[in-house]
């Protein structure tokens, strides 16, 4: 794996303008190749901003957006129209507004059974990407360094064949559904975004002191063949934003 790129920028709304450039970066590359862009969104509160940003017109136009499939790095195991659901935060602050056919969004059906709905987004992974993986793939991290729903000392960390799994999270009392190690690493571009100074620690730790994925989930995303990017603000890079 090629080394990682850190990006650091000043504040929330300039990493999210950053992040949407290399996404345009991604998808030009995936349409220049093959005509088509896969794009799987990470859940949580760090991209929202992101998601809307790409909404506004300095990003809107540079893609088209029929050309553009979006599937999910995880969910929760709850309905679309849930306050939980990383679709229904995705689709707030961004599908809604853009002209994605509704055919070429692909989520996970957390209203299902976790197992039935990880075996049928598993099937749709599996018919759509074989081998490969996703063009890009976006994450975010928890203050413990979990990864989409890779959380420390849980069985998916395991998992060396499938595309995605149900994953019983004991800290949360509940199962989330999750793309996994084998098919993340697969990823052109894998984009990690984290701001805020309570992760800076433990993102020093994953960037200087190779940790224990067990323990720090995110230090075993590293794409095989593509590339890692960490889009952080000055806190979660444990600079000062009057460094800029
Ligand atoms: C989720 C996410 C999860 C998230 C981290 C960071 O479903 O919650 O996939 O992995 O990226 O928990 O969340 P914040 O961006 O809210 O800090």
């Amino acid at each position: 794996m090629a080394e990682p790129v850190i990006h650091v920028a000043a504040t929330p709304d300039e990493l999210a303008h950053e992040a949407a450039r290399r996404m345009v970066e991604a998808y030009q590359q995936a349409i220049g190749i093959k005509g088509r862009f896969s794009v799987a969104l990470a859940g949580g509160s760090t991209p929202k901003l992101l998601y809307q940003t790409l909404t506004g017109s300095a990003w809107k136009e540079q893609f088209d957006w029929t050309k553009v499939h979006v599937y999910f790095s995880d969910e929760r195991c709850v309905p679309p129209e849930h306050a939980d659901s990383n679709y229904r935060m995705a689709a707030d602050a961004m599908l809604k507004h853009l002209p994605i056919p509704p055919d070429n969004v692909y989520r996970f059906r957390g209203e299902l059974p976790p197992q039935e709905a990880a075996t049928e987004y598993n099937a749709l992974l599996k018919e759509q990407f074989g081998d490969n993986g996703c063009d890009l793939v976006l994450l975010g991290m928890g203050e413990d360094g979990h990864t989409a729903s890779l959380f420390p000392s849980t069985e998916a960390l395991n998992e060396t064949k499938a595309d995605c799994v149900a994953n019983f999270v004991p800290k949360l009392d509940a199962w989330r559904l999750t793309m996994t190690y084998p098919f993340i690493n697969r990823a052109w571009m894998v984009m990690i975004l984290a701001t805020g100074t309570s992760k800076a620690e433990r993102i020093r730790q994953v960037l200087e002191d190779s940790p224990d994925p067990v323990e720090i989930p995110i230090a075993a995303v590293k794409p095989e063949l593509g590339k890692l990017i960490w889009l952080l603000d000055a806190g979660a890079a444990g600079m000062d934003a009057a460094d800029f």
